[in-house]
């Protein structure tokens, strides 16, 4: 097998320190190969962002990675050095983060903003940051680019911005694209364009993304492959259609059945929230994190071990139960997605 772009092992993020310390994220073991689209699914403080931030160790300063290892190309990102780990960041891994809004600078122009940055990381003159911008702009599709690059940021509509960012990112032509729900506070249509456009450069560039998204529909409209985060776990790996198919953790079933169901004929299916909370931030269960809401608990899921483990071709699950045949496979398949 070649090797992974990115590989990261047994990640645990922890905050805090002694006997304040508290687990975020923990035992989340994934890769992306070269070119690769793969989406994180999950809900909101499950650990997505963090493990996207650890790709590049840029997490909060009160948070570490206490165990485990993120290869990039081979190499241990957790040991490397200040000019190692700068080089990562400014020309391997374009990184979208989850707020744009605090990305850019309200006080200055945004071409001038991309510009810079073009220049530093990339060492360029500063005309030749300039073209280089308007011609980003250009490619992540923002008419008129000369015009937008005089912008202040509150003049752009989220749309705009998140283009702004994509350019950005992809401007020293990473390897790796990491965007951190780039299409949350969008409209529709504009959800739609920024996928395209996501798409189109894995397409034209060979870019791999991982794409952060709560949202398994814009997961399941652009990624080849799925990884579903629950409590600081991953608890399924799996190819696209197989798990719309045939989910492999009961999390995921619940996940898939919460969504609209866009593709169907025939009556609307209603759509089932997930009944309970999702556990608090270093929140820690005997057994499996996901049981107090799990259709499908039993006593022995109050010991078991959350290891992610092959349940069926391409499909990993962290829950024993299903990867015993329990309940006939969760049912054999989610009600809608055929
Ligand atoms: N700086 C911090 N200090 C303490 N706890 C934090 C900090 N940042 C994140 N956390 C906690 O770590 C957990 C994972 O956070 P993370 O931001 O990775 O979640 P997420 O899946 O990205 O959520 P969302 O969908 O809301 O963006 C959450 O419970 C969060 O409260
Ligand atoms: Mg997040």
């Amino acid at each position: 097998m070649t090797q992974p772009l990115l590989q990261i092992s047994d990640l645990k993020i922890v905050f805090g320190v002694g006997e304040q310390a508290a687990v975020a994220v923990r035992n989340v073991s994934f890769e992306i190969a070269a070119g690769e689209m793969v989406g994180l699914v999950g809900e909101s403080g499950c650990g997505k962002s963090l493990t996207c931030r650890a790709a590049i160790r840029l997490l909060p300063h009160n948070a570490r990675i206490a165990a485990g290892s993120v290869m990039f190309e081979g190499r241990d990102v957790t040991r490397m050095g200040h000019r190692e780990l700068r080089n990562l960041r400014a020309r391997e891994v374009g990184m979208i983060f989850q707020d744009p809004f605090t990305s850019l600078n309200p006080v200055f122009r945004v071409g001038a903003q991309v510009a810079e940055t073009l220049r530093v990381n990339l060492e360029l003159t500063a005309a030749q940051a300039k073209r280089e911008t308007i011609r980003l702009f250009t490619e992540a599709g923002i008419p008129d680019a000369e015009r937008w690059f005089a912008a202040f940021p509150h003049e752009l509509s989220g749309g705009m911005r998140q283009r702004v960012m994509i350019a950005l990112a992809l401007a020293s032509k990473p390897k790796l694209l990491i965007a951190d729900e780039p299409t949350t506070a969008l409209d529709v249509t504009t959800q739609a364009q920024i996928l395209k456009l996501l798409r189109r450069f894995r397409e034209e560039h060979g870019v791999a993304v991982l794409l952060v998204s709560h949202d398994f529909g814009v997961i399941a409209e652009t990624c080849d492959r799925v990884l579903v985060m629950y409590g600081g776990h991953v608890v399924e790996k799996a190819d696209i259609e197989a798990v719309y198919r045939t989910p492999q953790h009961p999390y995921t079933r619940a996940l898939l059945a919460s969504i609209p169901q866009m593709h169907t004929t025939g009556p609307r299916r209603r759509r089932k929230s997930i009944d309970g909370r999702p556990p608090e931030s270093g929140e820690v269960l005997p057994g499996c994190i996901f049981e107090p809401r799990c259709a499908y608990a039993r006593e022995a899921c109050k010991s078991v071990d959350m290891k992610l483990e092959p349940a069926a071709s391409n499909q990993y699950t962290a829950c024993p139960f299903v990867r015993a045949g329990g309940e006939q496979r969760l049912e054999a398949t989610v009600e809608g997605a055929q």
